[in-house]
């Protein structure tokens, strides 16, 4: 539905930035400096992209920009890190196949990725005018939750979804639990994080306590923040998708099951989740958002540092731990098998 509101907004006029760029993949493995610091391997693959500072261990104090010697981010001065978890496909004998994440309407020939928007407003609002606060250096979030297997679990997190895409630009409708039936375009899954902060924790023990949803209504109705997170963000957005085409023709269980699974063994889709780590050099990011520039496509006329898809593609890292996470495995890496909630299937 959005998606057509899109293409309205291409022809208004925002006093501020909507930005949507792509970035290809940094590296797939099993680290995740933000729930399991330090921990080679951590318990299950993620996709990772952004700067190539990337590493197990990444402390707040960390200087991102200053580490990295690249990002696979669209805008150059963006070191930050996003990821998600990885998607696969269990076949019929039981072994799995990792599902390949491909480049997104418009970045075609990334490698990989996934596709970053930071809003100021709802995205299908054809003016942006919202003033809102950018993050801070060592600022990190988490969305989600991985142990989630029912739809009441899943409830406490609003717009983590999956839209079934019968047409590469479908966007709707969006749904919470993984697409129960052949999508011949592939899954797109789209992650929304909360867009009030506390205006004084940069994480917290959970990775979530440090911001919130609005107190009333959503970010897309323009919900005040609670008194307790009372600094308006950006919306970070991730869309991500996911080429399940060439799994359309094998055999699928017979019981009718979804036979998509993340790399953590949910196989119903309700702990779709997404982590992030802020990186952007100095105060680029404020700047992007200050200035009235759309998607990625004329931000470089107010100064913002863009770089190529190639470029973007070149600054993919060699995972750490060798291991083979490609194959047809008997067991997701890590050892899980899918499982299926009390509510699915
Ligand atoms: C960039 O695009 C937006 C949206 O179309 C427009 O409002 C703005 O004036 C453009 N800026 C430049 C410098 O072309
Ligand atoms: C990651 O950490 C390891 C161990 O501390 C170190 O040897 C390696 O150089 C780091 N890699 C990057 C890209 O910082
Ligand atoms: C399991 O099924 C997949 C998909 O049909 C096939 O490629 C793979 O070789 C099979 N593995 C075994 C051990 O039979
Ligand atoms: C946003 O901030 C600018 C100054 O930077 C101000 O002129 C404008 O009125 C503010 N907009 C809103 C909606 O508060």
């Amino acid at each position: 539905m959005y998606w057509k509101s899109l293409l309205v907004l291409a022809l208004a006029v925002p006093g501020r930035a909507i930005v949507r760029f792509h970035c290809s993949q940094l590296v797939r493995e099993r680290l995740d400096p933000l729930v399991e610091p330090g921990a080679n391997p951590s318990a299950h693959v993620h996709q990772i992209v952004g700067g190539n500072s990337f590493n197990a261990t990444m402390e707040p104090g960390k200087d991102m920009p200053g580490e990295s010697t690249c990002t696979t981010c669209t805008f150059a001065d963006d070191f930050s890190n996003y990821w998600t978890a990885v998607m696969y496909f269990r076949a019929k004998n039981g072994t799995y196949k990792r599902v390949p994440n491909i480049g997104n309407n418009q970045f075609e020939k990334a490698n990989g990725g996934l596709t970053i928007y930071y809003m100021q407003d709802a995205i299908y609002d054809e003016n942006q005018k919202s003033n809102v606060t950018a993050f801070k250096p060592g600022f990190r979030m988490f969305i989600g939750d991985v142990h989630a297997r029912t739809l009441a679990e899943a409830s406490r997190y609003r717009y983590l979804t999956y839209t079934c895409l019968d047409t590469w630009t479908q966007r709707s409708p969006e749904t919470i639990a993984f697409p129960q039936r052949k999508c011949k375009e592939g899954i797109m899954t789209t992650l929304r994080f909360p867009t009030c902060w506390d205006g004084k924790n940069l994480d917290s023990p959970d990775h979530m306590s440090h911001m919130s949803y609005p107190e009333t209504g959503t970010f897309e109705s323009g919900g005040p923040c609670p008194a307790t997170h009372p600094v308006r963000t950006a919306q970070v957005m991730f869309e991500v998708l996911w080429d399940t085409k060439q799994f359309n023709d094998l055999e699928w269980p017979e019981d009718g099951r979804n036979p998509f699974v993340w790399s953590f063994g949910d196989a119903t889709g309700y702990a779709n989740h997404a982590d992030y780590v802020f990186g952007w050099k100095d105060n680029s990011l404020q700047k992007v958002l200050d200035s009235p520039c759309y998607f990625y496509t004329n931000c470089s006329e107010y100064g913002h540092k863009l770089q190529s898809v190639e470029d973007m593609n070149k600054c993919a890292q060699k995972p750490v731990l060798e291991e083979d996470i490609d194959g047809w495995l008997d067991a997701l890496p890590g050892g899980y098998q899918s499982q299926y909630g009390p509510t699915s299937g």
